[in-house]
């Protein structure tokens, strides 16, 4: 292993990049676009910046793609890196490049190096920011600093349950460990890395109170490290109140617990969940995501694309997208008010939730240790787990509204009062309309294609499913 700065690195990788103090002097050229600033801009204005995910394999057309989306108006622009970067294959990323580029499923931005990665971050005014799903992300880390970039996405739980069958979270959270170290360290030398947490998770029915304990316990790690710059994201479920309530509590449960030396922003990500396959439906809902993400107080919100159910949007579909999320945020719906007494009420209960979730892992001691210990146990837990180092004994259903509460809470330490809610709660959904456990699961995981049939005149025909044959024509 070489070392930069503490932060551990597949030789290979190391041996290419520049020396640290070229790093530093890159990042801290003065008018280099970094995002931090532009997520304090937005805060300010009281609108969310907008952001899509975009990555292409070839480096020319990686470069085209940030060129195009540029005057659509994004904040921060987004290098999505391919699946296999992702997994430190680095040696099947290069082939894959070599052969044809079109094969990788994003940008492989180890494979392409940090010489190149400053070009594209030099190609357009907006920062960039790495998104991925690593959850060793210490080498992309490092190449992305090198190529001037100081936003990076991911966390030792996020970017490892919902990814990788068999990553131990120690490891994960070591890794992460040591980039935000380096954070740390060069916050201290005056660059402020915005640091991105993933609360997305699996992104089918997550329920807002385990989406936000996973992102405030990576949230401690981070600032225990010396993170001074957390973009905390949550999921958009689906129901409005719900959804902006969980927004406001990234900021108030950043108040109670994380202290005032981070700077914290919430992020929304637009529904993450099967989507409409109409480009009407999908742009309504593109458009109520910008909405939310006003409404809850949102930074930033990451938009969908009309394209969305059927794979990785083109660029026009993408930049299209941009805008529809910026409108939906704009002051033609400033008029638009909400139940502030329901959300105030949802508030209340996330709050109360995720204290429950989160204060007995912070009363056990190590932090990372306490976690570790957490999921093998139950304790803390989220549903659909694609890693078998989280139980997933949490069933999560819609109440009549949409909301995303607990059919079941697994070996979650909720107390009595939380739990009888979330059955009250239910109970309703079922007294109006019986199922058996699979149907109800489905109707609750394809909610915005029933609703798009039943809104959408000619959109009877389309079946509840998303199954990619049922295409829309
Ligand atoms: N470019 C754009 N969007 C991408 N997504 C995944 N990879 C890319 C990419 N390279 C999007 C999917 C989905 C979400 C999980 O990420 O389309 O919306």
């Amino acid at each position: 292993m070489a070392d930069l700065n503490g932060l551990e690195l597949d030789p290979q990788v190391a041996a290419e990049l520049p020396d640290w103090h070229d790093i530093l002097a890159y990042l801290r050229e003065p008018g280099r676009p970094h995002a931090v600033e532009v997520l304090r801009a937005a805060d300010a204005a009281g609108r969310p910046a907008v952001q899509p995910r975009c990555g292409v394999g070839g480096h020319d057309r990686m470069l085209a793609l940030l060129r195009e989306l540029e005057p659509a108006g994004p904040g921060i622009l987004s290098l999505t890196i391919d699946s296999h970067t992702r997994l430190r294959r680095f040696d099947t990323a290069r082939a894959l490049l070599d052969g044809d580029p079109a094969d990788l499923n994003g940008y492989p931005l180890v494979s392409h190096g940090w010489r190149r990665g400053r070009e594209l971050a030099e190609a357009v005014a907006v920062p960039l920011e790495v998104r991925h799903g690593s959850p060793d992300g210490r080498d992309l880390f490092a190449v992305a600093l090198a190529a001037g970039i100081t936003s990076f996405e991911g966390g030792g739980i996020g970017y490892n349950l919902p990814y990788s069958k068999n990553v131990p979270l120690a490891h994960s959270l070591r890794a992460w460990q040591q980039v935000d170290a380096l954070c740390g360290v060069l916050a201290e030398s005056g660059v402020v890395v915005d640091r991105e947490l993933f609360g997305t998770l699996t992104a089918v029915l997550v329920p807002p109170s385990v989406s936000l304990a996973v992102t405030l316990l990576e949230a401690l790690a981070a600032v225990a490290e010396g993170v001074r710059c957390l973009s905390v994201a949550y999921p958009q479920g689906g129901e409005v109140h719900q959804d902006i309530a969980a927004l406001r509590a990234v900021r108030s449960l950043a108040r109670r617990y994380l202290g005032p030396e981070v700077e914290v922003f919430p992020v929304l990500h637009e529904f993450m969940g099967v989507f409409p396959r109409t480009p009407d439906y999908a742009n309504l809902l593109i458009l109520q995501g910008g909405l939310v993400a006003r409404l809850g107080g949102a930074t930033k919100v990451i938009n969908k694309t009309v394209q969305e159910a059927y794979g990785i949007p083109d660029a026009a579909a993408n930049a299209a997208g941009i805008r529809s999320a910026a409108l939906g945020a704009s002051d033609l719906l400033d008029f638009v008010r909400i139940d502030e007494a329901r959300v105030a009420e949802e508030l209340h209960w996330i709050e109360r939730e995720v204290a429950e979730l989160v204060e007995p892992v912070l009363a056990a001691g190590d932090l990372l240790t306490g976690i570790e210990a957490a999921f093998r146990s139950g304790r803390l837990d989220i549903p659909f787990s694609a890693s078998i180092h989280a139980r997933s004994l949490v069933v999560p259903r819609r109440d009549g509204d949409g909301a995303i509460r607990y059919a079941d809470a697994g070996a979650l330490p909720f107390s009595g009062a939380v739990l009888r809610r979330q059955a009250d709660l239910l109970r309703g959904a079922e007294n109006a309309r019986p199922r058996s456990l699979v149907e109800a699961a489905t109707a609750d995981i394809h909610y915005f294609l029933e609703k798009e049939r039943r809104s959408l005149p000619g959109t009877a025909h389309l079946p509840l499913t998303d199954d990619p044959r049922s295409r829309y024509r």
